[in-house]
């Protein structure tokens, strides 16, 4: 039997913990980087569609769905889909909402690891009077274990700070939803907003010529917020507004579903999803939008900006040159600069990896007894085996491998099942009730024709129009063009490396995909035994 006694404490330990699950790292690094790489303005209007057209509809499904769930006993996605109607392989369906936790919190607790670090190395100068290539550099050696002081040693730092951030993550999760979850979003969403908004009046205030920026900060506002219809119909970057759409809501997840399992049969789901939903939204575009960008924009002008992203990306001007932009604001403000940077990044980190690891946690205790402890820790030794890898095969694209398949392929395959299942196998008869019961405002009517046909055919449309890519991805098309175009023989070497790590990393992904169904089959079994199913 269960023994998951779970319940939140208070409705706004509630939503600041849903929206602390949305509010992550892809509202900073991912969010400026997928706008710039898809055409600044281009962009904007496409990831607005997305939003209300799947990313509305969805939030609204996911927490009705969780609620439902709940009130049947079941805190994890597959005997939530099982509830939900009784065909045989739902139940598997919904092994995506486990499994996808597990691998993004994965690769993403190493990613958040490295912000506590470079909390830090702000505080401890460690950036101070170095030049721009000598700050990117520690990055790199950072990612590679490598101690920046005396090349081609080895440094046990990241991973004493890895291990750090996986024993918070466990060490919270052992505590419950109301006294570890909720307590560490009351204190993380309120910081990380207060210095949010501290980097994004600094970022959009910057002028040309002061401490060495050479345009103002405006300019990047503007490049983001000037529509440019002409790219509007590009099929590339609504794809990508969409996988943004995916992973900053944490939609397709099974996150939600759980979050939302706690709460009772008529607490509302309308109101607190938008509250939570809205709130990433004023994180993700308003500040999200105002820091990376415009800092960088005000340093390096549109065309460099440009040109740093395309070289790193989002984590590449967050971690290599963010850092060197602090320090041109004196001593003093650039540490702090630093340290609300960084420390923003982590709190939107932890609040999001604590996510990840409820809906493992509610399985292991609904289905097998787990204690809560035990299966905090549960969560905490998988994260650890599963992101092994992710930390030292990082240089072989293992990590993105993991961010590719469950940060973002899965992401839409489980989206387009489950409202198919909500809408279609479910009824949206019965899936608007679920909607509007226990309502605290009331969500217009149309959005029950948006979650029928709208939703799904979009949705369908995003999986079927991603399916040239993920044909390119699983026939490693990219690094075989790199290796015909390499001349030197060692990078020759290194990328046919890469295409075994790359193919390693995949089976590993799937063998932990086929685990978790065997474990929810063993616990169909089990509740069959008992008379419970
Ligand atoms: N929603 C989380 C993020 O944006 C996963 O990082």
């Amino acid at each position: 039997m269960s023994t998951n006694t779970e319940s939140w404490g208070s409705r706004v330990g509630l939503i600041l913990a849903m929206a602390g699950n949305a509010v992550g790292l892809g509202n900073f690094l991912r969010f400026p980087a997928q706008a710039i790489q898809n055409g600044g303005g281009a962009f904007i209007i496409p990831y607005l569609v997305c939003f209300l057209l799947m990313g509305v509809p969805l939030m609204l499904v996911e927490w009705s769905m969780g609620r439902f769930g709940g009130q049947h006993g079941h805190h994890s996605t597959p005997f939530i889909l099982d509830t939900m109607h009784k065909g045989r392989f739902w139940k598997y369906i919904g092994v995506f909402g486990i499994f996808t936790n597990l691998a993004v919190a994965a690769y993403y607790c190493y990613l958040e690891s490295w912000t506590l670090a470079y909390v830090w190395k702000s505080i401890s100068g460690a950036f101070n009077g170095l030049d721009q290539a000598q700050v990117s550099s520690i990055f790199g050696s950072y990612v590679s274990l490598s101690d920046p002081a005396n090349p081609g040693q080895s440094s046990a730092v990241p991973i004493v700070f890895w291990l750090i951030c996986l024993a918070m993550n466990t060490y919270i999760l052992s505590r419950g939803l109301s006294g570890g979850v909720e307590t560490a979003a009351k204190i993380g969403m309120p910081l990380l907003i207060v210095f949010g908004i501290f980097l994004a009046i600094k970022g959009v205030t910057i002028t040309a010529g002061e401490s060495g920026a050479i345009k103002d900060g405006s300019a990047g506002l503007n490049y983001l917020w000037t529509p440019d219809f002409s790219s509007i119909w590009k099929p590339s970057v609504w794809l990508a507004a969409a996988g943004q759409i995916f992973f900053t809501l944490s939609v397709g997840m099974g996150t939600i579903q759980c979050y939302a399992s706690y709460l009772r049969a008529n607490d509302d789901v309308a109101l607190n999803a938008m509250s939570a939903g809205w709130m990433n939204e004023f994180v993700e575009v308003v500040l999200g939008g105002a820091i990376l960008i415009p800092v960088a924009v005000g340093y390096f002008g549109i065309d460099g900006m440009m040109d740093l992203m395309r070289q790193g990306g989002g984590l590449g001007l967050g971690f290599r040159t963010l850092p060197y932009l602090f320090e041109q604001w004196g001593d003093i403000l650039g540490v702090v600069a630093g340290v609300f940077w960084f420390g923003l990044l982590f709190f939107a980190g932890i609040t999001s990896s604590l996510a990840m690891g409820t809906p493992f946690m509610g399985f292991m205790q609904d289905e097998f007894g787990w204690k809560r402890e035990t299966a905090a820790l549960g969560f905490g030794v998988s994260t650890l085996l599963l992101g092994a890898p992710t930390v030292f095969f990082f240089q072989y694209g293992v990590f993105d491998e993991y961010d590719y398949w469950a940060g973002t392929f899965s992401l839409v395959v489980f989206a387009f099942v489950e409202i198919i299942l909500f809408a279609w196998v479910f009824g949206m008869t019965k899936g608007w009730a679920e909607i509007t019961r226990g309502a605290d405002i009331k969500i217009p009517l149309l959005f029950k024709y948006i979650i029928q046909y709208v939703t799904p055919l979009l949705l369908g449309w995003v999986f079927f129009a991603s399916l040239p890519d993920v044909w390119k991805k699983i026939t490693n098309e990219e690094i075989y063009a790199q290796i015909a175009a390499a001349t030197d023989p060692a990078v020759i070497t290194g990328l046919q490396e890469k295409i075994v790590y790359v193919n390693a990393s995949r089976g590993l992904l799937l063998a932990v995909f086929l685990g978790i169904a065997f474990l929810v089959r063993v616990a169909y079994l089990k509740r069959m035994r008992e008379g419970r199913v």
